[in-house]
């Protein structure tokens, strides 16, 4: 995917459920024609299909059980979420930690499926950590942050610089994204200016009374 790149994961938020993801959907199809930043979005599971079939953004799962197709009841694999249309997932996020095996696991199962893992990360030793197995991204989130109205950029630029050397140190080939109270213009491009490729972000778009002004401003300085 291009870089910059803002994604916005829907959670489980009333206001990304069903007719809400449409919206949320439509905003960034909007915002990204305009201005050409790409916007991708991780809905829930029974909105990967729509939102891909009908704006066509770039469409990640929140989450795949590092399971194969077989006997298991109630996990989502990884080839369920691709034939959906997913184009990568989230891996280990604040909300939903796994295993570092577990981590791996996904990480070289989207891989060998030609698809694109974003690992989330809380600190520098973690990022470290998850760099070595090579995903396509890692995403460096402090988790007493998310959710909230200050951002990371704002409240602790160390950890963006700090996760944006260590991956350079051990794996150059690793995007950093970073994320948690992202919510303006101006936090999205302190995080470019200290080296990210991006931000990953949630509850200022979802929960957003026009989430195509929110998403226009988050881009306004790119
Ligand atoms: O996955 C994005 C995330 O955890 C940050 O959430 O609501 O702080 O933008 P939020």
């Amino acid at each position: 995917l291009n870089t910059p790149l803002v994604l916005v994961n829907l959670k489980c938020y009333t206001e990304s459920i069903g007719n809400g993801a449409h919206r949320i959907a439509r905003a960034a199809r909007e915002v990204t024609d305009e201005s050409g930043v790409t916007i991708g979005l991780a809905p829930l599971y029974p909105d990967i299909h729509p939102i891909n079939h009908h704006y066509d953004i770039p469409v990640f799962a929140q989450h795949v059980d590092p399971v194969e197709p077989g006997a298991h009841t109630g996990r989502m694999p990884l080839l369920a979420v691709k034939s959906a249309g997913a184009i990568g997932s989230l891996v280990n996020h604040s909300e939903y930690r796994l295993n570092i095996a577990d981590i791996e696991k996904n990480v070289t199962a989207l891989r060998d499926a030609g698809m694109l893992s974003c690992v989330c990360s809380n600190n520098i030793a973690t990022t470290a950590a998850l760099s070595a197995l090579g995903p396509d991204y890692v995403a460096i989130e402090p988790p007493e942050l998310i959710g909230g109205k200050i951002s990371v950029s704002e409240a602790n630029p160390g950890i963006i610089t700090g996760s944006v050397d260590i991956v350079k140190k051990i794996n150059p080939a690793v995007k950093v994204l970073t994320g948690a109270g992202i919510h303006s213009g101006k936090c999205v491009k302190t995080a470019i200016d200290l080296g990210t490729d991006g931000v990953l972000l949630a509850s200022s778009v979802v929960k957003a009374e026009d989430p195509a002004a929110v998403l226009r401003d988050l881009v306004s300085l790119l």
